[in-house]
């Protein structure tokens, strides 16, 4: 036994994969020995940015990528496509667990991926590959494996709907690091977020946009979720959102609309449903907003995934907006959280949304009291917010 104090405490040392916006989600870059599950829906890119990244890594060690999924043939194909080089990339078409472990011990690459590790198969089990004793038999013999070693492993896992293979979710509590791939698979940008993370902090968020060449960063998001209406619409409010260390203005969209059914339909996409709920109730109960007569959808522009209860405030403010069937003042904006008494309460960080939707042309926010900056921003009008009643009023 030793004394806390007495241990040398070292930051773990960095390896960067030479991808920007991955390494901003990874908290800087890939650790020694650690484990990171990268979970998405098939087809949205997760072999292609790991390709990407294991290129990238060559350069300074050698590196080595397990595909269980595509012949040796189709990923080099596809990194022929990307214009990647493989001079430095080791790989290995395989899916026998034994197999693999050798492989890694006998050639020590500092990083490996596996594509996918719902692919793999442990010939100790009976059980068929997918399954989720193979799965987690699988990763935790990996998991050993880089605790042992120092290689750095990199482990796909596809989230499937039906659930016909056990998902990345029983994974999460072995490994260091949870990254998924969120976003509209029919759009062209992809985001990575961090849920979990031993090295670094959560709900940090990389962009990417999608090109026939791979995945490029996309360094300056902040206004990538706006459709971009030619003329103001009804039922749509732009909310101020701080997804890790970058404010993202991102447009909230509802629709109210007279139900024919005894339960109206509540419907969120992007947003906490349960949130909506809460919000309806607040918004009849303080504000004398009726809606069980109503079916209300909300979306977030983008699929992008807004978690933060600051979302409150654009959601009932474009949930007004489409009832009455009138836009919101141009070039406005809002964020904050309403609490079940019908209080608006502040968000953290509020300055530096504010400054970011200045800085991209908004002329008016609504905001909690408590985000009142202390010195005015230059080109923006601040109206501040003590209550969901007084919301009403910005529609007036
Ligand atoms: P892929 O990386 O194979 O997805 P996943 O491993 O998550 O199932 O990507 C799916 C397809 O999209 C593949 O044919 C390559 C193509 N693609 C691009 O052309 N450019 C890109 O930037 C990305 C991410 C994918
Ligand atoms: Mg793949």
């Amino acid at each position: 036994m030793r004394r806390l104090s007495e241990i040398e405490a070292r930051e773990q040392a960095r390896n960067p994969t030479g991808i920007e916006e991955f390494d901003r989600v990874l908290g800087g870059g890939l650790v020694a020995g650690a484990v990171v599950l990268i979970g998405g829906d098939p087809g949205i890119g997760k072999s292609t940015l790991l390709l990407q990244a294991l290129a990238s890594l060559s350069e300074r060690g050698p590196v080595l990528y397990v595909t269980g999924e595509e012949s040796a043939e189709q990923v080099a194909l596809r990194a022929q496509r990307l214009g990647v080089s493989g001079d430095g990339v080791d790989l290995l078409a395989e899916i026998r667990l034994e197999q693999i472990t050798q492989a890694l011990v006998e050639r020590q690459p500092g990083v490996a991926v596996i594509d996918s590790i719902q692919t793999l198969y442990s010939g100790e089990l009976t059980a068929a590959p997918g399954s989720v004793s193979q799965v987690r038999e699988c990763a935790a013999q990996l998991t050993r494996i880089a605790k042992q070693t120092g290689i750095t492993l990199i482990l796909i896992g596809h989230v499937t709907k039906d659930g016909a293979l056990a998902g990345p979710r029983v994974l999460e509590h072995i490994v260091d690091t949870v990254l998924y791939f969120e976003g509209d698979t029919h759009s062209s940008f992809r985001l990575v977020r961090a849920i979990k993370n031993r090295f670094g902090a959560v709900n940090e968020l990389g962009v990417f946009a999608m090109t026939d060449r791979g995945l490029r960063g996309v360094s300056n998001p902040s206004a990538l979720f706006l459709a971009g209406h030619s003329r103001e619409v009804a039922g749509s409010c732009v909310m101020a959102t701080q997804e890790g260390t970058r404010p993202l203005l991102v447009e909230v969209q509802a629709l109210v609309d007279t139900a024919h059914v005894p339960n109206p339909r509540r419907l969120s996409v992007g947003l906490e449903s349960s949130r909506l709920a809460m919000l309806l109730a607040v918004l009849h109960r303080h504000a004398g907003i009726a809606t069980y007569d109503q079916d209300v959808f909300v979306n977030a522009v983008g699929g992008v995934r807004i978690m933060e209860p600051a979302a409150d405030l654009a959601v009932a403010l474009a949930i007004l907006s489409s009832m009455r069937d009138r836009p919101l003042p141009a070039g406005l904006l809002a964020f904050g959280e309403i609490g079940l008494a019908g209080e608006i309460r502040p968000a953290p960080r509020g300055q530096e949304r504010l400054r970011e939707a200045a800085k991209l042309g908004f002329g008016l926010a609504v905001v909690p009291r408590a985000n009142l900056p202390r010195q005015p921003i230059e080109g923006l009008r601040i109206q501040a917010v003590d209550r969901v009643e007084d919301v009403l009023g910005v529609l007036a």
